[in-house]
């Protein structure tokens, strides 16, 4: 019986493993990236970002990051990466799909990324065709997903870093003591 894939939100301790990840996925030239501008002096939400655990080893990581694009606070995706030997086994996806599902919970409403839409594109994304990242980067690869219906109708202007996320109040969560 195959292992059992366990995501959990990123820690404090977990940030060295899943800076090794991304680090093996991309190599150096992940510095150089059009993204690294935004995240160079920002940090990731730690309650959206996410490790993959399969038998207490880090497979996988996703991380979000606030930004705005022009006056729309959204956030960023990214790096996300899975290990080599783990591919192609329903690991990303399944990060992809617990990154988004929290940050809707979270009452986050538009998420951006620069990714290839044929791999994407099944999580909802698709073209952000008025969006403009701070560098060189293949436009057909800037691709945005709403989390509510509309919420990227019209999205457009330049994408900066954003020290915090104005958002909805999230939902309290009534708890019931016994
Ligand atoms: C992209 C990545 C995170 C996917 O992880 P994963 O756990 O293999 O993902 P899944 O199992 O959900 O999906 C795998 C499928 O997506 C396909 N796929 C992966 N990257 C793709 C891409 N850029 N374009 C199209 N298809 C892609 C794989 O070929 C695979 O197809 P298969 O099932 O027919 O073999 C992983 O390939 C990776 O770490 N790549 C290097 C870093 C990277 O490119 N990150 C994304 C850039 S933002």
């Amino acid at each position: 019986m195959a292992s059992p894939l366990t995501l959990a939100p990123e820690r404090l301790s977990d940030a060295p493993l899943a800076d090794a990840l991304i680090a093996h996925a991309f190599g150096p030239g992940r510095l150089a990236k059009a993204a690294e501008r935004l995240r160079e002096h920002s940090a990731h939400i730690p309650e959206l970002s996410f490790v993959a655990w399969i038998d207490g080893r880090a497979v996988g990581c996703v991380r979000l990051w606030p930004i705005m694009v022009g006056a729309t606070p959204a956030l960023l995706l990214g790096p996300f990466a899975v290990d080599e030997a783990e591919r192609s086994a329903g690991v990303g996806a399944a990060l992809m799909r617990r990154a988004c599902e929290a940050a809707k919970d979270a009452s986050h409403a538009v998420v951006l990324l620069v990714g290839d839409e044929a791999y994407f594109g099944e999580f909802g994304f698709s073209r952000a065709r008025d969006v403009r990242m701070p560098g060189p980067v293949d436009p057909r690869r800037v691709l945005v997903r709403a989390l509510t219906p509309g919420a990227a109708d019209g999205l457009a202007g330049p994408v900066r870093a954003a020290p915090l996320v104005a958002r909805r109040e999230a939902p309290v969560l009534a708890l019931a003591a016994e």
